[in-house]
């Protein structure tokens, strides 16, 4: 019993897994200890042996992480759907999830049809991702060799930050953004040099201009459409800030929600430029992870040298191809969702405590207003089922993020906010 007592207790020393539990009600201590004994204990002897007592002069294991990513600060990442619903109490099919801009039509019916046959799961996968990058040449408009695929945006973006910066090297931020390039900085050893973003949230291109002069950073971070507020970068911006010296990321993650289109091909004339695309949003594949991106030839060789070989699986690859395959249910959704958008900015300008932004992504910032807590009005909602994300730090302060879905997820979200507004009336009479 001892030793399955101290097998048990090894996981609660993950910050992540103590999370986890802690989400678990009521009392989650009591519960995840029990539960964990339990199954440590009907281990077979041979598993649950004690480990031999390590040397003294072993040291703690963190003495053998690179010192910078003892100052990392934890990403929080939105609650996985089970996990949700457990803390809520409510089923999944109860819960409207419109805090993690996914796409809540879903992927054409091919995808899960191709992934339901697919032929070699015990074969690794292509490592160039052949198949998908001829039908993103077609799709995009670029040639295959320019393009690069990865387990979403989010691996591209990393991929980029570990090619390019040796530790110290600064990147560029304009906050309020996708919070992944300061994160991806900060696992990379470098410095982030934040340059705000104007009132109406278009990119400051004057103090951008001057914080490359001061500090030569190796990239600039720029989001078209923006998250979280929707906001396009224009063509004269754009073209100011790649006459700069610094490598020019554009990650155009929503850029098939918008009238603009995308940039991709402009990599073959900017050898400075590279343009982030991803299936999670346009082909509502965000679980499946497949991002891709164009790239200068001058460049891509080595991003190919330095990429794990099977970082795009499988799975992935083919439900991307599916997707890819019926662009007809891609355009339709992208109408919907545009739609839908259009519909839920006209809603949300009448409703008293927001003021809701204009957007040409799958989502609408919201300020709150009338001395309303945004993080409160979050958790109200969330006591209807119905999650939004919410801003209360020093670059966005009392706003809430609502992803766009179908008209049954506004009138869902609708209710909601009557319902808080309502209650909230009634307890200040
Ligand atoms: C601006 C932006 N870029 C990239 C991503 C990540 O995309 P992926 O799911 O392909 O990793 C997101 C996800 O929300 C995003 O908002």
């Amino acid at each position: 019993m001892a030793m399955s007592l101290r097998l048990s207790l090894l996981p609660f020393q993950s910050p992540t897994d103590a999370s986890m539990l802690r989400l678990q009600q009521p009392p989650p201590s009591i519960i995840a200890f029990s539960s964990i004994v339990a199954v440590a204990s009907s281990l077979p002897p041979s598993q649950t042996a004690m480990p031999p007592n390590p040397p003294s002069h072993i040291k703690s294991g963190a003495s053998f992480l690179r010192p910078h990513l003892l100052q990392l600060a934890p990403y929080t990442p939105i609650e996985p759907f089970e996990i949700l619903s457990a803390r809520l109490g409510r089923s999944v099919k109860d819960i409207v999830k419109l805090d993690a801009n996914e796409n809540l039509y879903g992927p054409p019916p091919e995808v899960l049809k191709a992934l339901g046959c697919m032929d070699f799961p015990n074969i690794y996968p292509d490592p160039e991702s052949r198949r998908l990058r001829a039908a993103l040449e077609v799709d995009a408009g670029v040639e295959a060799e320019h393009i690069l695929v990865g387990c979403g945006a989010d691996e591209l973006i990393d991929l980029i930050m570990r090619c390019t910066l040796d530790p110290g090297d600064k990147i560029i931020d304009c906050p309020p953004t996708f919070t992944m390039y300061a994160f991806d900085a900060a696992v990379n050893a470098a410095s982030v040099v934040k340059v705000p973003r104007l009132h109406d949230f278009r990119v400051d291109v004057e103090a951008l201009a001057r914080a490359v002069k001061e500090h030569s950073p190796k990239i600039v971070f720029l989001t078209s459409p923006n998250n979280p507020d929707g906001s396009l970068i224009n063509e004269e911006d754009l073209l100011e800030i790649l006459r700069m010296p610094v490598l020019v990321v554009l990650d155009e993650a929503y850029i098939e929600f918008s009238n603009q289109s995308s940039r991709m091909k402009w990599v073959k004339e900017f050898d400075n430029l590279i343009v982030l695309r991803t299936f999670s949003k346009r082909a509502g594949l965000a679980g499946i992870r497949v991002g891709y991106g164009s790239f200068p030839l001058s460049m891509v060789q080595y991003f190919w040298r330095a990429k794990q070989p099977y970082n795009v699986s499988a799975t992935a690859e083919i439900a991307a191809c599916a997707a890819l395959k019926n662009p007809i249910y891609l355009e339709n959704v992208k109408e919907a969702i545009i739609k839908e958008r259009e519909q839920l900015f006209t809603l949300l300008h009448d409703v008293p405590c927001l003021t809701p932004y204009p957007s040409h992504a799958n989502f609408i910032l919201c300020a709150v207003k009338g001395g309303r807590s945004a993080k409160k009005l979050k958790a109200d909602l969330a006591k209807c089922g119905v999650m939004v994300r919410h801003y209360d730090n020093a670059e966005l302060r009392g706003f809430i993020r609502i992803s766009v879905g179908k008209p049954e997820h506004t009138k869902a979200l609708m209710t909601a906010l009557q319902t808080v507004l309502r209650d909230s009336a009634a307890i200040q009479e």
